[in-house]
C-alpha cells in the first residue's frame, strides 16, 4: 500500500470450531478505540463518506463482503479494496475519504480514536483543501 493508507492485519485465533479475530486498542490498531459503529445496508449507487476528520483516526474493517475507500490528501489519492475480516485500513487525521462500491453484504466497521464531535468534520472538499494546504 502507498503513503497515505497503512495496511493492518488482525490476530486470528480460528480452530475448527471457526475463526476468531481480535482488535486490541493501541496494540493491534494504533490508537485507544472510543468508538465503533458499522455500516451495512449500503450499495453500490451510494458514495458515504466524503469528509476529512481535524482529529480522528479510524481503522476500517469489512467484517462481511466488501467495499472500497478511497483516501486522497488533496495531492495524492489511493484507493483500496476492503474484502477480508481480518485486514483493515488505518486512516490518520485529515485525510479526506470516501467509501463506496459496497457488496450487498458489506458490513463495513468502523473503529476511532475519538468520541463523535460533528464539529471536527470537515465536510466541504474545498474548504479541506484551504485547511489542508495551510
Ligand atoms: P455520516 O458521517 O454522514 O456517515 P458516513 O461518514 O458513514 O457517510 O453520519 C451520518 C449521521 O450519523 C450524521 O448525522 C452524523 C451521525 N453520526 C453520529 O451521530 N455518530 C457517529 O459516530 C457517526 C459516525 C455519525
Amino acid at each position: 500500500m502507498g503513503e497515505l493508507l497503512r495496511k493492518v492485519t488482525f490476530p486470528e485465533l480460528g480452530d475448527e470450531r471457526g475463526n476468531l479475530v481480535v482488535i486490541e486498542g493501541a496494540k493491534d490498531v494504533p490508537f485507544e478505540i472510543k468508538r465503533a459503529f458499522f455500516i451495512y445496508g449500503s450499495d453500490d449507487t451510494v458514495v458515504r463518506g466524503c469528509h476529512a476528520n481535524r482529529q480522528s483516526e479510524f481503522v476500517l474493517i469489512n467484517v462481511a463482503g466488501t467495499s472500497k475507500v478511497m483516501v486522497t490528501d488533496g495531492d495524492r489519492k489511493e484507493i483500496v479494496e476492503l474484502n477480508h475480516p481480518r485486514d483493515g485500513v488505518y486512516i490518520p487525521r485529515m485525510m479526506w475519504k470516501e467509501m463506496y462500491d459496497f457488496s450487498p453484504d458489506s458490513v463495513l466497521m468502523v473503529l476511532a480514536s475519538t468520541h463523535y464531535d460533528g464539529t471536527e468534520y470537515i465536510r466541504d472538499y474545498d474548504e479541506y483543501l484551504k485547511e489542508i494546504k495551510k
